[in-house]
């Protein structure tokens, strides 16, 4: 007899999510249609649009051993598993449910007149949940995920964090200021902010800049300076803000493009 099962998440419609074979991890992987993170399940990589593995040191992170670590929007959780075999103690934040992302009002309300509830709920599986929650399966990972926009952060989150990750999220956000108020928010005090997002390659000096490129295939919004970027750590009261990188990422593919990312660290 075959091990199957379903998952199913308080809240969210999974009733057209797919029934697993559990013991087998090809066909679990196979269930996902779309994959945002290569990670490697037991030897077998998922087809991730982006392998993050080679970017990995360019976040300069400290040693984790211990630490509350949370990663502000995980998608498939490649930094989430990272961290949790480095010893953090981890919660994963994405969102609920697809169209909660940062869309245009027009762009959603369009969306979701052409499509269907079960197309809805499948593609809640495919783009949003079914990698993170395939993956922490078979990882058997003890991560904490919790489903909130990042803004609605300090809501349902103590202000416990040693460390909040956030990578290239920002870029998908009409308001990437206030959302990093919110990752602030849950900070303890003199917890330390990673945030990475893909900014200028051109050189602004001080001045503020920052490119608006309005919704292409998907939410995307502000590409900041990297003076900006600094900056938008700084209104917001972080201090001891560092540039610690800036690199070329390739997307998985090859020829589908190239993000310039800055990372920077701050603290509460
Ligand atoms: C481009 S992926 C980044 C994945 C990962 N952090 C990395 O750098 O490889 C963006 C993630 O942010 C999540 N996200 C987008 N808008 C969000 C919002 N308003 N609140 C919380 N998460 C959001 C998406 O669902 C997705 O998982």
């Amino acid at each position: 007899m075959i091990p199957r099962m379903k998952f199913d998440l308080p809240g969210v419609d999974c009733s057209a999510w797919p029934m697993l074979d559990t013991s087998d991890v090809q066909s679990m992987i196979d269930e996902v249609r779309v994959w945002y993170h290569a990670i490697s399940l037991q030897g077998i990589d998922t087809p991730g649009v982006y392998d993050m593995r080679p970017y990995v040191e360019r976040y300069h992170m400290p040693d984790l051993e211990g630490l509350e670590v949370l990663d502000v929007g995980a998608s498939n959780g490649y930094f989430s598993f990272l961290f949790e075999s480095l010893g953090a103690k981890v919660t994963s934040v994405d969102l609920p449910s697809y169209p909660e992302h940062d869309y245009p009002k027009w762009v959603l309300e369009r969306e979701l007149s052409r499509r269907g509830k079960e197309e809805l709920s499948l593609i809640d599986w495919d783009e949003l949940h079914g990698g993170y929650l395939v993956a922490a399966h078979v990882l058997g990972s003890k991560n904490e995920r919790v489903l909130t926009r990042i803004y609605d952060m300090p809501d349902v989150l103590e202000p416990k964090f040693d460390i909040a990750f956030c990578s290239n999220v920002l870029v998908h956000l009409r308001d990437p200021v206030g959302a990093m108020e919110a990752i602030r928010a849950v900070l303890k005090p003199g917890g330390r902010t990673v945030i990475a997002t893909p900014v200028l390659r051109e050189e602004y000096g001080e001045a503020s800049a920052a490119n608006l490129i309005g919704f292409v295939d998907g939410p995307a919004w502000w590409v900041p300076a990297i003076s900006t970027f600094r900056r938008w750590h700084e209104v917001i009261g972080l201090k001891d803000v560092e540039i610690v990188d800036e690199f070329d990422t390739q997307r998985a593919g090859g020829d589908r493009g190239v993000d310039y990312t800055a990372v920077i660290h701050a603290t509460r």
